[in-house]
């Protein structure tokens, strides 16, 4: 059963069970939404050959609408996790965000989720709180969940005291599931504090063992999983990157076990 969704209704529920493998009720989501403001990010530039072969690997991919209709073969059987925010580029303020998306076109694209970032702290704090509750009060119309991603502006420290803030107000005004960074001291209480499912972000590039530690780590603390892209799809083994943190997040490998999975199957 996953964490605090037992009162929503059944399509609601379907949706979740389809980013969220029922038998572990985790997911390993493969986050390439990056292009939405800051462009082609690197390991992105062509996303039809570099992510495409990574579907069947995936329990979830998070992506734009543009990305959805023009490159991921509508034959994919990968739920897609439809951003829905947006607005600014990188070269302006990045929490001056608005709704980029209606619930009515997700559910055209059939999609499993929407994705809206919240900035707890930042400057626009308000109005990204306001483009959640919008899109919780859209979702629950369509019967389509709401990831609330928590982004920390440049000041903010990433420790537990803000993630517990953050990921809670996300779920008290009613975001389904909450993405947050791992902070290494007392991310359980991060976790445990949250009413629903929380999924760890993965965050600039880490060498494979410290980002499989990592997704060990937050899991052990009650994670439900985790939403990568960077630490993935800019591994030099992708196919084999999204496996091993499949192996943490669905069969309990040790991060050692799972670096030693990704290196024989790496292996020329
Ligand atoms: C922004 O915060 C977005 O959701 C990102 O584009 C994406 O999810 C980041 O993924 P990662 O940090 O794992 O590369």
């Amino acid at each position: 059963m996953l964490k605090g969704t037992a009162a929503l209704d059944w399509g609601m529920q379907n949706r979740l069970a389809q980013v969220f493998r029922p038998a572990t009720s985790r997911t390993v989501m493969l986050a390439i939404d990056h292009g939405y403001f800051q462009g082609p990010t690197t390991g992105l530039e062509r996303v039809e050959e570099s992510i495409v072969p990574l579907l069947p690997y995936a329990d979830a991919l998070m992506t734009t609408r543009g990305m959805v209709r023009s490159t991921i073969p509508p034959a994919s059987r990968t739920p897609i996790v439809l951003r829905a925010s947006g607005g600014p580029s990188i070269l302006k303020e990045l929490s001056d965000e608005r709704l980029a998306l209606s619930v009515e076109d997700a559910a055209r694209l059939n999609a499993a989720a929407v994705a809206v970032q919240v900035f707890i702290g930042g400057e626009h704090e308000t109005q990204s709180v306001r483009n959640m509750t919008r899109l919780v009060d859209e979702g629950q119309r369509y019967g389509i969940p709401v990831l609330a991603v928590t982004a920390v502006g440049r000041d903010l420290t990433r420790d537990a005291r803000y993630l517990r803030l953050a990921t809670r107000i996300c779920a008290e005004l009613g975001a389904h599931v909450v993405k947050t960074y791992y902070c290494a001291e007392d991310f359980d209480t991060v976790t445990a504090a949250c009413p629903v499912p929380v999924v760890m972000a993965g965050g600039k590039k880490l060498p494979e063992m410290e980002a499989l530690t990592m997704a060990y780590r937050a899991v052990e603390a009650g994670a439900a999983g985790v939403d990568m892209g960077r630490n993935i799809f800019q591994s030099d083994h992708p196919a084999e990157m999204i496996r091993a943190v499949a192996g943490i997040v669905h069969e309990s490998m040790k991060p050692e076990e799972a670096y030693d999975l990704l290196s024989r199957s790496a292996a020329p």
